[in-house]
């Protein structure tokens, strides 16, 4: 019977803290779609000020937030937006964009650092002189830390020559910041100084800095009253909201701090992980708390395997591609359980290459 359980599935899967649950016990709530819910206007005081931008919305996932941002940016039907061929509105959100949003989407591809080639943006950006054939392009999206390609850090100074080139088009840049503190606390810069160039972001809080639901959308008071009424249209407004939000807070306060320990332990997870013959990981994409484990020819196991194996001990990770595993860590993984996950991987590729 296992009756230790480490769980690396996502960041996502944490759960709420003894504070935050007494927070949201005692939260002050009132009816946020009338608009008077004193914790979420807390909240979204506070995102907006961190994030160094006019004004803040809650909203219940990462998903609504860049769909509402991308609708907002896009309202004139025909528009297009750029983004990497590898990043989350692109891959993971149903196409949202163009199946709810009528908007069309330019991918180009991500770079294993999670940039896209500045050229190759500005290259892609429509003649509005082609009009009669193009669609228009009317935003940029970029992801920071960029998931897919293991939770890498675009900087300060890329994302601003990126908002460079937006401005010199007419463009609007928005930002899928679900971990953007991760990328905050691997950098040493702050939140606002990786978002001062975007029109809009998108920040989880249910992500790496362990809040049970929600996410928050920044940008100008505009964008936000546009935004505030998509998010009504697609069903994302909703009442006694101060409960959650009263977590984020909590979330907001005390467990920023502890990311950058959890970048140190995937760190010393992904170094163990990579002495492990037979598994192979590239220590550059490990900039933050996820690591892409490829399971190297030389063994003999199968992903499967290893993955039972795990479970059966109580550790659970993602299956990501046919030879690939994805693990991420966050508050609630201590470094005695980057320890046992070593020494259980240590065993599952063993016991298969001895067999
Ligand atoms: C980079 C990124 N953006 C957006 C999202 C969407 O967030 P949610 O699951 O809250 O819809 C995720 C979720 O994993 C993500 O990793």
């Amino acid at each position: 019977m296992v009756t230790r359980s480490v769980d690396l599935r996502s960041d996502t899967v944490t759960k709420p803290t003894e504070s935050m649950r007494a927070a949201m016990a005692s939260a002050e709530v009132d009816d946020d779609v009338l608009g008077y819910d004193p914790t979420a206007l807390l909240l979204e005081t506070k995102m907006a000020r961190i994030m160094g931008k006019e004004a803040a919305l809650f909203v219940p996932s990462g998903t609504m937030g860049n769909l509402i941002a991308v609708l907002v940016h896009c309202e004139v039907r025909g528009s297009e937006v750029i983004l990497g061929d590898t990043c989350h509105i692109n891959i993971y959100e149903n196409g949202g964009i163009s199946t709810i949003g009528g908007v069309h989407s330019r991918q180009l591809k991500n770079n294993d650092d999670g940039t896209i080639d500045i050229d190759l943006i500005e290259s892609a950006i429509r003649d509005p002189r082609g009009e009669l054939m193009f669609p228009t392009t009317r935003l940029i999206c970029l992801e920071n830390t960029h998931a897919n390609s293991g939770g890498r850090c675009l900087s300060v100074e890329y994302t601003n020559r990126v908002g460079e080139v937006a401005k010199k088009h007419g463009l609007k840049l928005h930002i899928d910041g679900a971990r953007i503190f991760n990328a905050s606390v691997a950098l040493g810069v702050t939140v606002d100084k990786l978002v001062k160039a975007a029109d809009s972001a998108s920040v989880c809080l249910s992500k790496g800095i362990g809040a049970p639901i929600g996410s928050v959308i920044v940008g100008t008071k505009n964008f936000i009253s546009k935004a505030k009424r998509l998010r009504k249209t697609l069903g994302g407004g909703m009442r006694q909201i101060g409960i959650l939000c009263a977590a984020a807070l909590v979330a907001l306060k005390e467990n920023v701090g502890k990311l950058e320990s959890d970048h140190k332990k995937t760190r010393l997870l992904a170094d163990g992980l990579n002495e492990i013959k037979g598994l192979g990981i590239n220590p550059l994409s490990v900039e933050t708390n996820i690591i892409f484990i490829d399971i190297v020819d030389c063994t003999r196991t199968t992903i499967e395997k290893i993955c039972k194996y795990l479970e059966e001990r109580g550790i659970l990770v993602m299956h990501d591609k046919p030879s690939r595993l994805r693990v991420v860590l966050h508050h609630q993984i201590s470094t005695s359980d980057v320890q046992y996950t070593l020494s259980c991987f240590q065993q599952a590729i063993q016991i298969e290459n001895d067999n």
